[in-house]
């Protein structure tokens, strides 16, 4: 089987209760993540070896589970288990940890199969790559787009086709981030929560079943709160988008980041702006608290 050039053999991997190499993992072609992208997932962020804000992803993972009518194939402690077992086996301080389940391998039928397989649970580690000054200083160039994708965005799906293409799109462009506009209104980035700033206020769209709750949506009101930041949940026009003062956005990989170009135009003077530093600033404070906590 091919390898992709650019990833380590060796990386450990999980699959189906067996620990293994990344390269040596094999999958059924009639798996129901294959066929139908049939599963769902999450990606942990590792700072010294333990995952940062574990409670969230696990009750997401739960939650994702739910929603698609799988039962979780692990309790807790096992799925904690697989995630401290990746991480001593790669070794490293800072990881991103990739978990997955699919509905598992059955003669291809659209309705579930029955009776039901066994999940197919696999999970992967790879190094985490921390924001660059580049990013963090001068900031991301993002694009806007219709928000062509399902009305289930709440559920952490690997059937994320919707995403890759715009996503794709703002590459093509040179851009980071495609932002994504429901009928004018904002919903969220292609792999990231999106935030915007007016008049010193952080505003971000609602929960609602068209944008996923980041488990960094919780983590940065707590920092604004924190910072005695106004802040509130409420929808936002594209209008409003391309007149912010300020646009951020945030992901487990890209932790917080500010937006400073938008269609190729400037957000605000065209500069991370004072809401996004200090955030910024409070959320490196968070991980250094995190660093330090006893395990
Ligand atoms: N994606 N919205 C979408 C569509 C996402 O894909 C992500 C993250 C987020 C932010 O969620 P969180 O704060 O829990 O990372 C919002 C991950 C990183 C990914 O698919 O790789």
């Amino acid at each position: 089987m091919t390898f992709p050039a650019d990833l380590h053999a060796d990386a450990p991997a999980y699959l189906n209760g067996q620990w293994t190499r990344l390269a040596d993992c094999q999958v059924s072609v009639l798996d129901r993540g294959f066929l139908f992208g049939d599963g769902i997932y999450e990606v942990v962020p590792i700072y010294s070896r333990r995952p940062f804000g574990w409670d969230g992803h696990f009750t997401r993972l739960t939650r994702s589970l739910a929603s698609v009518h799988l039962p979780n194939p692990h309790a807790p402690e096992a799925w904690r288990a697989v995630v401290d077992g990746l991480v001593s086996r790669l070794g490293l301080e800072d990881q991103f940890v990739y978990l997955q389940v699919t509905r598992g391998v059955a003669r291809r039928d659209h309705a579930f199969p029955r009776p039901a397989p066994s999940p197919t649970v696999f999970a992967m580690t790879s190094p985490l790559k921390r924001p660059s000054v580049q990013d963090r200083t001068v900031g991301l160039s993002a694009i806007c787009l219709e928000d062509l994708r399902w009305h289930r965005c709440d559920i952490k799906s690997i059937a994320l086709l919707g995403n890759v293409l715009a996503r794709e799109q703002a590459v093509a462009q040179g851009a980071a981030e495609a932002l994504l506009f429901r009928q004018d209104q904002l919903t969220e980035g292609a792999a990231s929560n999106i935030w915007v700033v007016k008049q010193g206020r952080l505003l971000y769209p609602p929960r609602s079943q068209d944008l996923l709750e980041g488990i960094r949506r919780s983590l940065l009101v707590e920092l604004a709160e924190s910072l005695g930041i106004e802040h509130q949940a409420r929808t936002i026009s594209r209008q409003e988008v391309e007149e912010a003062d300020e646009v951020l956005l945030t992901s487990a990989t890209k932790e917080v980041l500010p937006i400073t170009r938008l269609d190729q135009a400037p957000v605000g003077d065209g500069h991370p702006g004072p809401l996004y530093t200090a955030l910024r600033k409070a959320y490196d404070e968070a991980i250094d608290r995190h660093r330090r906590a006893e395990p």
